[in-house]
């Protein structure tokens, strides 16, 4: 057989292909990377990560207005809400962001196919290209990244307008007047504050007792009480049944999960988030011999490699949490490990970020989970009310909570609510991965004022001697 055209072709061109492409074509490799999408990036770019924390700047500062900042000193009479220019200011960065992920492609000399990829054998993928006609690229290995795709329940059909999926509910036309969220995960409590911040009443349908699963419930039981405050609505242990559009709007039918008598809802949309699965519809990978566990993700092996050699698989479409960085970690490392290189991602270190406000954010293990698993642990808690520059900014709620070895100190797990959790984490993922202690973190010196100083003093109340509470 002729030398394969490429070293590598990549089908999906999210943050875990785009990274993987760019990475091995960094090492050396002749790279095609092909998406179904016009546009590069994603779900994450298109229609997940960034347009969802675009709505939720832009909805935080509307309501910080509309709230009034009188506080600060600050007087004006009349906010108004320009829905059209919201979303033209959001779809305007993740254009913008697009045409950057084609300049780092041409940068890195990637080739970019824009097509439906197939695998018709180790080797060998078809590309169902726009205008109908298809090419056949040959490489010496193929890497899948096809991502995900919203889980959809029986008797809840979504038409993207009143009953919608994460996509819809990035680009609805007005704000609607009652919305319905099922799922208080992490989908439904960005996109239900975004609305409920630009007017609309969210209530949240919740099949669990608790909202944000896999959270340490210390941490979710705090923002559940946080959200309540600002608004948002619960019922928890209740499934939706059924939910049918009517002239007026939808009735929706919930029970009880545990039984009891049903209830009929109204509202003018509702939102469903109950979770995502992987999507890896029309690759052709059973007659490959390419294996899914039950619930559909493919099954790789510790270098990414499918079950059929020169087929690897890396992101939301592998199990693990569906996030952009763990699929972008990935990507790189199958890129490496493909150019000969050696790599290894812990998804002990993997941090999670929920981007509501206040944010919350966490790496390692929960109470719940070292409990389980018996290990004997200490808690160092400290409240962002007792943070300087928490008061400063009038940020207050939530805390911070470092989870440590009983016998060694080694730090096992960090949990924040707070303001800029979600950069706040990443001296905490650092802190683990070089295996620091508790007592490391208090040692380390923190600019004053800064929530950062919530950290340490975390740490210091490990070994019971925080400063300032
Ligand atoms: P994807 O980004 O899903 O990319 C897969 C690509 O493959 C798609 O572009 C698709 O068109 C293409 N494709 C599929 N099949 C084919 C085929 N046969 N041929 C050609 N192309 C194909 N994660 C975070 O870490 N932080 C966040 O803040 C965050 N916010 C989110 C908000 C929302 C509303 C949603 C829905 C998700 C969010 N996520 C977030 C999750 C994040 O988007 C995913 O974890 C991430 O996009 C997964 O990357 P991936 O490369 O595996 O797949
Ligand atoms: P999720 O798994 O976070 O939450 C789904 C929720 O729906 C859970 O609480 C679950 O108990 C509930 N649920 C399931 N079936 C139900 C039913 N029939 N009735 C009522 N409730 C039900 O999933 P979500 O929010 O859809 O997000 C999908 C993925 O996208 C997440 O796994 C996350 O990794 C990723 N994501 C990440 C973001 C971030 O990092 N900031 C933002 C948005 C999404």
């Amino acid at each position: 057989m002729s030398d394969p055209a490429y070293d590598l072709v990549v089908i999906g061109a999210g943050p875990g292909g785009y990274v993987a492409a760019i990475r091995a074509a960094q090492l050396g490799s002749k790279v095609a990377c092909v998406d179904k999408r016009a546009t590069l990036g994603g779900t994450c770019l298109n229609v997940g990560c960034i347009p969802s924390k675009a709505l939720l700047h832009s909805s935080e500062r509307y309501s910080e207005a509309k709230r009034g900042l009188a506080a600060h000193g600050i007087r004006f009479s009349n906010v108004e809400l320009d829905l059209d220019a919201m979303m033209q200011r959001k779809q305007k960065i993740v254009a913008d962001l697009a045409k950057g992920v084609d300049f780092l492609l041409e940068k890195n000399k990637v080739d970019r196919v824009v097509g439906t990829a197939q695998i018709r054998a180790p080797g060998e993928v078809s590309v169902s290209l726009s205008d109908g006609a298809s090419t056949s690229l040959t490489a010496r290995n193929i890497l899948i990244a096809t991502g995900s795709e919203p889980a959809t329940l029986a008797g809840v059909e979504i038409d993207e307008k009143r009953i919608v999926s994460s996509t819809g509910a990035l680009s609805l036309s007005n704000v609607p007047g009652r919305m319905i969220v099922i799922g208080a995960g992490v989908i439904g409590l960005e996109l239900g504050s975004v609305w409920s911040r630009l007017g609309a009443e969210v209530t949240f349908v919740e099949y669990l007792d608790h909202i944000l699963p896999g959270m340490d419930g210390e941490i979710s039981r705090q923002a559940q009480r946080v959200f309540k405050r600002q608004g948002l609505g619960f019922r928890l242990s209740q499934k939706v049944t059924r939910a049918n559009g009517t002239g007026q709007g939808i009735e929706l039918s919930v029970e009880p999960v545990n039984g009891g008598k049903a209830d009929e809802l109204s509202a003018d949309c509702v939102l469903l988030a109950i979770g995502r699965r992987p999507y890896t519809d029309g690759l052709g990978l059973d007659e490959l011999g390419v294996t899914r566990d039950s619930r559909g993700f493919i099954e790789v092996d510790a270098r990414f490699e499918t079950r059929v050699p020169g087929i690897f698989a890396i992101g939301d479409c592998i199990p693990g949490p569906m996030l952009a960085h763990k699929a972008e970690e990935e990507g790189s490392i199958c890129a490496e490990i493909l150019a000969g290189q050696t790599g290894h991602i812990d998804y002990d270190r993997v941090p999670a970020v929920v981007y509501t406000w206040p944010e919350i954010a966490s790496v390692g293990k929960t109470e719940e989970a070292l409990q389980e698993q018996g290990v004997a642990y200490k808690v160092g808690r400290f409240p962002f009310s007792a943070n300087s520059r928490g008061r400063a900014v009038g940020a207050t709620d939530g805390f911070v909570k470092i989870l440590a070895d009983a016998a060694t100190d080694r730090v096992l797990g960090v949990h924040i609510l707070g303001p800029l959790a979600g950069d706040l984490i990443s001296e905490a993922v650092i802190a683990m991965e070089f295996g620091a202690a508790a007592e490391d973190i208090a040692r380390t010196c923190h600019a004053h004022p800064s929530m950062g100083e919530a950290l340490r003093e975390a740490a210091l109340a490990v070994a019971g001697r925080a400063i300032h509470i």
